[in-house]
């Protein structure tokens, strides 16, 4: 197991817990029976999750596990993901039901209701038949957070088409990688974007990605700033010219239970982002009970506002899919919690009613830093079920949000998942756990994990190791799009033996059994709630002309949970007083901006004579990590040189 930081030790020494009250447990939709009925017959019970779904075919087998770790679930099954999102409600009556509670940053606002919801996805598969786009192509969307982005994704569900969201902070060069990747057909995007009261382009940077881009066939652009554009004639259309005029009538085609929904790109332990792939019916069955048994989500009464991005798995699954499907009135804001001023989202829970809240302990951490006083000046009486996701959350933020935000009377929810996971699959049940401030505690029901040492065998009560998911579940990725063995190696390799799933998480069990999540135990960072590998940034700062070699390392962040550090090598001949001095640092950190992306820009660059290596080279970036964490230098025995951490100390000291 590798080190923890002593942040993450005191988390286990936490003893508080709050048992759900008679009133919310009485009318909660999860019962502590779930547990045992899902242990008993685990497909069975799953089955009875998909009976929340309309399926045009029922499906044969609950899951054919034959082609390990290749999964199918729901095999001989047909089902439109759209129209189960969708139509159902409308032909159901409800019709008029909000949908989708938009707030754009600049304080416009646009209420869609099922019925309205329908005729746009109805029109966007329409034109996108019309461009020539059929089932399984790619498209890729990058958009900020407007109703187009749920739009165009639900209508690539409609006609079968993957979809491809790739984050709108994302830079030109993250973006070309994944259209090449996908070869995608069509790319959707905005002519740009408010972000803290400004708008910033972003036609411009898709135009700048797609240069030579030989499968890009069309642009569609959304408009919403109104800013001027560059145009290709013959490639770029207007998303209001091409899907306005689109008839609203649109006949969804029942696909595969198996039939591929979309690529969602993360990062992994190489500099090459994996494409993650979901498939329909058993991702839909997954995010729609968890949806359902996790938030206690009751339709028609609740108002759910989950403050992700869509360009993010958490949008994917708890803003578009999950939701949707379980027929949710929801908010969408587009803009950044501080603009115009801190208390914008609490003035939105206030206006709206919302009555569950799913964030970000990053996020959560900052609202503690604005101060108390900022929401309680507006009424979150509304509020009755909070969530969080992304890292782990310490104990302080936990108590605070329940406090502060929560009003002492709403459950946590700490829910711990992946990309690759597609759904929830630690967490509390509202209504039904007793809470424990900062543990996501137990696998769902219908879910297994558990926490195992280097040789795979399960640990007992107080002990830790890595995180394992011993049983398939619907939700699982099917694979890594293009690349079978990659798969296999990430995910299954590790306790091949076990045919353990590795999550790449450090875990730990306190003494009732429940579980700790620790961070993750490879060299992947977590950088509010977003995984930034420490491979990719390094590759960035090497493909800037003074740098030699780069070391990245994720160090504990009041914030941001941790934050990138960087230790860089300058090439020969470059003058290290030149290319050291902040400005020269300033230029290397923009750079990675540009490569990446804002939100793997380094929050400190260190230029240092040597790095740590083990004698076949690998980088110790647990040494470094002491440096950037200002702790004592651990055990240097297996360095090819141990001089090299006193040069590194020496000349940090001195200010160079
Ligand atoms: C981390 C986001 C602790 C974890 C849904 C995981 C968490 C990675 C939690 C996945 C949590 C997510 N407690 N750690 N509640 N939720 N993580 O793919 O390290 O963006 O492996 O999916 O975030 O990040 P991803």
């Amino acid at each position: 197991m590798t080190e923890q930081s002593p942040a993450l030790d005191n988390l286990l020494t936490e003893s508080r817990t709050f048992p759900p009250s008679e009133e919310f447990a009485a009318r909660a939709n999860a019962t502590p029976e779930w547990y045992a009925e899902a242990d008993q017959d685990r497909e069975a019970f799953w089955a009875r999750q998909a009976e929340r779904l309309h399926w045009d075919t029922r499906w044969s087998q609950v899951l054919d596990w034959s082609q390990a770790p290749f999964a199918k679930w729901f095999t001989g099954g047909k089902l439109n993901v759209a129209y189960n999102c969708v139509d159902r409600h409308v032909e159901a009556g409800h019709g008029d039901q909000v949908a989708i509670h938009w707030v754009g940053e600049p304080g416009d606002t646009r209420d869609i209701t099922y019925a309205q919801l329908k005729d746009e996805v109805c029109k966007a598969a329409n034109a996108l038949t019309s461009l020539g786009v059929t089932a399984n192509d790619r498209v890729a969307i990058q958009l900020q957070m407007i109703p187009e982005a749920i739009v165009a994704m639900l209508a690539c569900a409609r006609i079968g088409a993957m979809h491809s969201v790739v984050f709108g902070g994302f830079s030109p060069t993250a973006l070309r990688s994944r259209v090449d990747d996908a070869q995608a057909k069509v790319v959707i995007t905005s002519d740009g974007q408010y972000r803290r009261g400004k708008a910033a382009p972003m036609k411009a940077n898709v135009d700048e990605a797609l240069a030579g881009a030989e499968s890009v066939e069309k642009v569609v652009v959304v408009r919403r700033t109104g800013d001027d554009v560059p145009w290709t004639q013959g490639r770029d259309l207007w998303w209001h010219e091409l899907v306005d005029p689109q008839p609203a009538e649109h006949t969804p085609q029942a696909f595969d239970s198996e039939h591929p929904l979309y690529i969602l790109y993360t990062s992994g332990t190489t500099g090459k982002p994996k494409g993650i792939l979901h498939t329909s019916g058993g991702y839909l069955t997954h995010v729609a009970y968890t949806h359902h048994a996790v938030f206690d989500h009751k339709p028609g009464e609740d108002v759910y506002w989950c403050t992700a991005d869509i360009g993010w798995v958490t949008g994917h699954s708890y803003i578009v899919y999950g939701p949707l499907a379980n027929r949710v009135t929801q908010v969408v804001y587009e803009g950044t919690p501080n603009t115009p001023h801190e208390g914008r989202h609490w003035e939105i829970i206030q206006k709206y009613k919302v009555s569950i809240y799913y964030t970000a302990p990053t996020l959560i951490r900052t609202f503690m830093k604005w101060g108390n006083d900022i929401p309680a000046k507006y009424d979150l009486s509304s509020l009755r079920v909070l969530g969080s996701v992304g890292e782990p959350i310490n104990p302080e933020a936990w108590m605070w949000y329940r406090e502060h935000i929560g009003g002492n009377r709403c459950p946590v929810v700490d829910t711990w998942w992946q990309t690759e996971t597609g759904g929830i699959m630690i967490s509390p049940l509202p209504g039904v756990t007793h809470a424990k401030p900062g543990s996501a505690q137990r696998p769902l029901p219908g879910i297994s994990a558990k926490v195992v040492d280097d040789t795979g065998t399960e640990v007992g009560k107080g002990g830790g190791g890595y995180l394992v998911l011993d049983k398939p579940w619907p939700g699982m990725l099917r694979g890594i799009w293009g690349d079978d063995e990659r798969y296999k190696e990430t995910y299954w390799s590790r306790f091949a033996e076990q045919g353990f799933y590795f999550a790449g998480d450090g875990a730990k069990y306190d003494a009732d059994g429940d579980i700790w999540l620790l961070g993750r135990v490879d060299d992947v960072m977590n950088v509010s709630g977003h995984r930034i590998s420490t491979t990719e940034v390094e590759s960035a700062l090497v493909s800037h002309p003074t740098v030699a070699e780069a070391a990245v390392v994720g160090a504990t962040d009041p914030t941001t949970g941790q934050g990138i550090v960087a230790f860089v090598i300058l090439r020969g001949g470059v003058a290290e007083d030149e290319a050291g001095g902040a400005e020269a640092i300033q230029a290397l950190r923009d750079h990675v901006a540009k490569e990446i992306g804002p939100i793997a820009k380094p929050r400190q660059i260190m230029v240092v004579p040597e790095l740590p290596k083990t004698r076949s080279g690998k980088i110790m970036r647990r040494l470094l990590r002491d440096v950037a964490e200002n702790r004592e230098i651990g055990d240097v025995t297996t360095l090819a040189d141990s001089s090299v951490m006193d040069l590194i100390s020496s000349g940090l000291k001195s200010g160079k």
